[in-house]
């Protein structure tokens, strides 16, 4: 099962990310867990160890290992570089697993094909469309804030796009948006999961504004969330109500998959 995370900056897509990473690596699932956020923190989110945390780095940010496999320094404008480098050892080799759950760092990906031709760029996009190939068991994309870098090889083989909105106006804008775009490139198994809902109204605000996506779950707003950051530990642990919302959630993606 392939799984990719989007909604608006802010709404709870790595907590998201971490929850279904962390349950379905609980239920002896075999998980890969990919942040490709820019800055990344889903190692936070899943209450990595600080010695876990340490050997993690983006692979945007190994020019070495870019310079190595493209031929070219990444920031290198003009000459020669492979479009389609090696990167079939990179996700055993740079992850770290805890718990279960195995942990990449990308770093940013513009899929989308409006970024640079440029080696860091080569090297992303190959490894992003190796990980959509490859036959894991379980892999769970979390994406950064925004919609562009939606691109054709994402919907080739996610099995389900999972749209985070809060209860807000804007983030039901951004979710609208993020489904117009995937209907123009063919991706139509799309679900929307509520974050930090704090009331009946705003539940029913919800239900009754979803961009016709059908509701995976809603998750309630809850203070010890920020609370597990401060401690490190994992969200999935520290917060029973979320936990629980969590397997239902996976109960019904299970169900249709
Ligand atoms: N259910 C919740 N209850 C309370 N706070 C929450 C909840 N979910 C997320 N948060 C808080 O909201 C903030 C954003 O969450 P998170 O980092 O998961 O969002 P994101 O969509 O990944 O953000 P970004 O776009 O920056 O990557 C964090 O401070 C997190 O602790
Ligand atoms: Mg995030």
């Amino acid at each position: 099962m392939k799984l990719a995370i989007s909604g608006k900056g802010g709404v709870g897509k790595t907590t998201l990310t971490a929850l279904l990473a962390q349950a379905l690596a609980d239920q002896g699932r075999q998980v890969l867990a990919v942040d490709a956020d820019p800055s990344p923190c889903l190692a936070g989110a899943l209450g990595f160890p600080d010695e876990l945390r340490a050997q993690l780095r983006p692979i945007s940010q190994m020019d070495a290992l870019i310079e190595e496999r493209t031929g070219a320094k990444p920031g290198a404008v003009g000459g020669f570089f492979t479009l389609n480098p090696r990167v079939d050892d990179i996700p055993e080799r740079f992850s770290v697993t805890h718990r279960g759950v195995r942990l990449l760092e990308m770093g940013a990906v513009d899929i989308g094909g409006s970024g640079c031709i440029c080696p860091e760029s080569a090297m992303l996009k190959t490894l992003f469309t190796h990980l959509l190939f490859r036959q894991d068991d379980i892999l769970i994309l979390d994406m950064y804030a925004g919609v562009e870098h939606l691109g054709r090889a994402t919907v080739d083989f996610v099995d389900a796009l999972i749209i985070v909105v809060e209860p807000t106006r804007r983030s039901l804008g951004t979710a609208a948006q993020i489904k117009k775009l995937a209907a123009d490139i063919g991706l139509t198994r799309l679900w929307l999961v509520g974050n930090k809902i704090r009331n009946q109204d705003e539940t029913a605000f919800l239900q009754a504004n979803t961009p016709g996506v059908p509701i995976l779950g809603l998750l309630p707003a809850d203070l010890r969330v920020q609370e597990a950051d401060r401690l490190g530990t994992a969200v999935y642990d520290h917060v029973p109500a979320l936990k629980q919302e969590t397997e239902t959630m996976i109960q019904r993606l299970e169900a249709t998959d």
